[in-house]
Formats: structure tokens, C-alpha cells, sequence
């Protein structure tokens, strides 16, 4: 089992780094009571996980999708952790053949819990054979060749597959349909990116001003991996150019010089906007023409960046591509050309 080495693995955030995975794993809430936010998600598998640990079952099979970085891969745990099982996580495009399937299945105990990230980057052969696994909990095999090649099955422990996917419209029906509960992850409001920089600054130790939370959560996407990012690259700032403290005027500074602008979009967001408006009159315009025109990778803008602007009302998705709103224009102070104005 090993990552594909013809596909890189999808660039999961805008700037992701080694660094934000060993923070990750220090910041990662282990339980609901730590998780933040996302009430209508956590609400309800509260009382799924309850209900399944009552019973001594394994929890029916959940499935996360939503942007990167809104705690899809944080959930899986904190789910296996209330139901006091273990988790063996893979991801989509690491499970190659039928046979790497095979072996992590059949090494799973009672109750475990699966993480599969990417799942919509399974492989065809891969995914088929899933689904008796998920559904039967059975494993079907041969064993021999040509006419004495014997069909034989093996039977599985009960266990919860919790998947992860940035893409459920890359979901098969089939796939989808075996999940008992689907949770769509939404971008954080402010006020709770507030509270997960206020609990990650305890943990790292830093004096965060209450304003300068507010302002790091304003300009952080909606998303609580930029949010944690962003605070320790304060925290360096505070570090050599103030006293230690991270407050609102040290804070706003450091984003402008990160290049985060007031709503929290970076340089590669304006970057899109330009293009859309500047090369392409404000659209439409296909995604993978906007990419290739900024030499940049459409499942990367599609999965990173394009949501954030669509949920801000910056960009809009058309049946002949993409158009920059009125809002766009504005906020990069630019005027709609003649063509547009007469659109919007
Ligand atoms: N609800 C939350 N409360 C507190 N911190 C959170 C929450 N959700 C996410 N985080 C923080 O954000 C980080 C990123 O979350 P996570 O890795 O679970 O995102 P993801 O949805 O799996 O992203 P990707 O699609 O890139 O895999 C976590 O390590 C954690 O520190
Ligand atoms: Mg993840």
C-alpha cells in the first residue's frame, strides 16, 4: 500500500506545510466537548455514537464532506474516541489493488473505526469491492486459476467506515447511498474561529489580545486550519518584532504583510479575481482556463480556493463558467468594463 506515484498527493489547503501537520496533531480536539462549532453536524452524531455505544454495535458508516481544513479528519477521531475504538486511517489513491483493501479489512477488530480520506480518489476496483464490505461486512475472493479458481468469502468484524472528501459530487451514487449518515461541514463564523484561536493559543502558550482574535478570525476563511496558521506566524512576529503579545495593532499589521486582506482572502485568491475580471472580462470563463491561466492546478482552485469565494458572493458558478460578481469588482476597487456593466 504507498501513494500513488504518477498523481501527487492533492494539495489539501492553500499553504499547507510540515509544519501545519505537526501543529495539527498538537491543536487536533480529541472529543466533542473540545470541538468547536458545527452544532448541526455534532448534534446529531452525538446521539448516533451514544446510541451505537448503548447498544455495543459499531456505528453505521459516516460520511464528511467540506472544504479543507473544517475538521473532517478531526471528527473521525473524536468519533472513534466517544466509542472507545481504534481508527486506521488511509486515504483514496494509498488503497491500489483489491488486495490492500483486503488487508486492512481483515485487520480491523470489533467496532473499529476506518478513516478513508479522499474517498472519491478510490480506485473503481477498489471501491466496488467495498461495497459488500460495507454492507455485509463480507469480503469477496478467489483463490486458484482457470477452471479450478474457486469464489470464496470472508466475513469481516463489524465496523463504522468514517470517509472524508473535499469533492461529493466526485462521489459515486453507489458509494454514497451505503453511508448511513452524511454530515456536510460548513465555514466557521467568526465568533467560533474566535474560540478555537483563544483554546489553540493556550495550548502553544501565546498572550493573545481578545481584538486580535477577533481580527485573526475575520481574516481567516471561515477555516480553523488558516485560523491556527495564521496565529503562529503572529506569534513570530510577536516574537521578534514585539514583546510576545499578540494584540490588534501588532495583528494587523503582520496579516498585511502576510497579504491577507480584510475579508481573509490571500494572494492567490485576488490572483483568480484579476484573472476572471482582467483576462476574461468577468466571465464566464471555464475553471480549467482560469487555472491553466495562472499556471496553477483547477482541482486545487475547484477545492482551495474556489469555495470561500463562492460563499462570499465574490464569484459566481454559471452553466458557461465563472463570473465575478459585483462584490468582486468592489472589493479589488476595480470598475465593470461596458460589457459587464451592462450585465450586472
Ligand atoms: N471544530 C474545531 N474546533 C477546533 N479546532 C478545529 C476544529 N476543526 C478543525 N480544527 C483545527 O483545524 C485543523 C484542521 O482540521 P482537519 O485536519 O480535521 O481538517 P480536514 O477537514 O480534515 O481538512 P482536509 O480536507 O485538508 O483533510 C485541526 O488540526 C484542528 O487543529
Ligand atoms: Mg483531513
Amino acid at each position: 500500500m504507498s501513494e500513488r506515484r504518477d498523481r501527487p498527493r492533492r494539495a489539501v489547503d492553500a499553504q499547507a506545510t510540515i509544519e501545519d501537520a505537526q501543529a495539527e496533531h498538537s491543536l487536533r480536539p480529541r472529543c466533542f466537548e473540545e470541538y468547536v462549532g458545527q452544532h448541526k453536524v455534532t448534534d446529531n452524531l452525538k446521539v448516533f455514537v451514544e446510541a451505537a455505544r448503548q447498544r455495543g454495535e459499531a456505528l453505521d458508516h459516516v460520511l464528511f464532506c467540506g472544504p479543507p481544513g473544517l475538521g473532517k479528519t478531526t471528527l473521525a477521531y473524536v468519533i472513534a474516541r466517544e466509542l472507545g475504538v481504534e481508527v486506521v486511517t488511509t486515504s483514496g489513491p494509498a488503497v491500489e489493488r483489491k488486495g490492500d483493501l483486503a488487508g486492512i479489512l481483515t485487520n480491523l477488530k470489533d467496532r473499529d473505526v476506518l478513516f478513508i480520506d479522499e474517498i472519491h480518489r478510490l480506485p473503481a476496483i477498489v471501491e466496488e469491492n467495498l461495497y459488500p464490505a460495507m454492507e455485509d461486512f463480507t469480503f469477496d475472493y478467489v483463490v486458484g486459476e482457470g477452471p479450478a479458481a474457486r469464489n470464496l468469502q470472508l466475513r469481516l468484524p463489524r465496523f463504522t467506515l468514517v470517509g472524508a472528501t473535499t469533492r461529493t459530487a466526485l462521489l459515486s451514487s453507489p458509494l454514497r447511498d451505503r453511508f448511513g449518515v452524511t454530515c456536510r461541514l460548513e465555514f466557521y463564523p467568526p465568533e467560533e474561529l474566535g474560540q478555537i484561536l483563544e483554546r489553540s493559543a493556550r495550548i502553544l502558550g501565546v498572550a493573545l489580545e481578545p481584538e486580535a482574535a477577533v481580527e485573526i478570525a475575520r481574516r481567516s476563511r471561515g477555516t480553523p486550519r488558516v485560523a491556527n496558521r495564521l496565529l503562529r506566524r503572529l506569534r513570530d512576529f510577536a516574537q521578534v518584532l514585539g514583546d510576545g503579545r499578540v494584540g490588534l495593532e501588532l495583528a494587523r499589521q503582520a496579516l498585511d504583510r502576510l497579504e491577507v486582506d480584510g475579508l481573509g482572502l490571500d494572494r492567490m485568491d485576488h490572483r483568480i479575481l484579476r484573472a476572471i475580471i482582467e483576462k476574461f472580462d468577468g466571465g464566464p470563463v471555464g475553471l480549467e482556463t482560469i487555472a491553466a491561466s495562472l499556471s496553477e492546478d483547477g482541482e486545487t482552485v475547484e477545492d482551495v480556493y474556489e469555495p470561500f469565494l463562492l460563499q462570499e458572493g465574490l464569484l459566481q458558478r454559471t452553466p458557461r463558467g465563472r463570473v465575478a460578481t459585483p462584490r468582486a469588482y468592489a472589493h479589488l476597487g476595480l470598475k465593470p468594463s461596458g460589457r459587464q456593466g451592462g450585465l450586472l
